[in-house]
């Protein structure tokens, strides 16, 4: 009878610690998002550079040197890492600057810790690790209205 008391409690806090890390995750290494950011922001942030880059975690993030190989999110080691935290700060300035989160129109959106930002990742990278800064070659006519052809001037 002891022994299955024992055991019960035993069960209980241990499936109590279980709820407890969940809700309480520290992030170790945050330098661009908010120290208290949750797992769900967290989750959905991640989410939101790796569709936006078409790229899997491991772009970003390295592996320990356990015997495991678990990947070591902490770690700054990887060079794409750096370069996606000043992406973000640069992605921060644009919206705080042209995109004016703070006005009436936007208070909603940026109250909102999981918004998409005006200006996303996607906005540039459209699913690619390099965004394109060249449109397309010309293929047939120019639309209507357009540029002239080659040779040809407009009065
Ligand atoms: C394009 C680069 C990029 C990709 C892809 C990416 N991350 Fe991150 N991740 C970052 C950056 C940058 C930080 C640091 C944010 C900061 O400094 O505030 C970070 C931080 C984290 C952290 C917090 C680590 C800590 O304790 O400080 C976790 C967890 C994490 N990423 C998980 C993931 C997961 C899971 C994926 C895949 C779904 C992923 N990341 C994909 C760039 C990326
Ligand atoms: C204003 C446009 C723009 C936005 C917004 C933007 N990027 Fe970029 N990003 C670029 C350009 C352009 C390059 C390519 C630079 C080069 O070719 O040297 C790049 C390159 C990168 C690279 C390096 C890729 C490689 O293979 O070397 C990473 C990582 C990256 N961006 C992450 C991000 C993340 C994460 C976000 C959102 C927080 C973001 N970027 C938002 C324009 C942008």
């Amino acid at each position: 009878m002891k022994k299955t008391l024992l055991i019960a409690t035993l069960v209980c806090l241990i499936s109590l610690s279980f709820a407890f890390q969940q809700t309480q995750v520290k992030y170790e290494n945050l330098k661009v998002l908010p120290k208290n950011t949750t797992k769900k922001e967290m989750d959905s942030i991640m989410r939101h550079f790796s569709m936006s880059l078409g790229v899997r975690c491991n772009f970003c993030h390295v592996r320990g040197n356990d015997a495991q190989r678990t990947m070591n999110f902490a770690s700054d080691s990887s060079k794409n890492k750096i370069v996606a935290r000043n992406m973000f700060k640069m992605m921060n300035k644009i919206n705080k600057k042209y995109f004016k989160p703070d006005d009436d129109d936007n208070r909603n959106l940026a109250n909102n810790a999981n918004r998409i930002p005006q200006v996303s990742c996607y906005s540039c990278h459209h699913g690619k690790e390099h965004p394109e800064n060249k449109p397309p070659a010309p293929t047939g006519p120019p639309p209507a209205g357009g540029a002239p052809a080659s040779g040809e001037r407009k009065p």
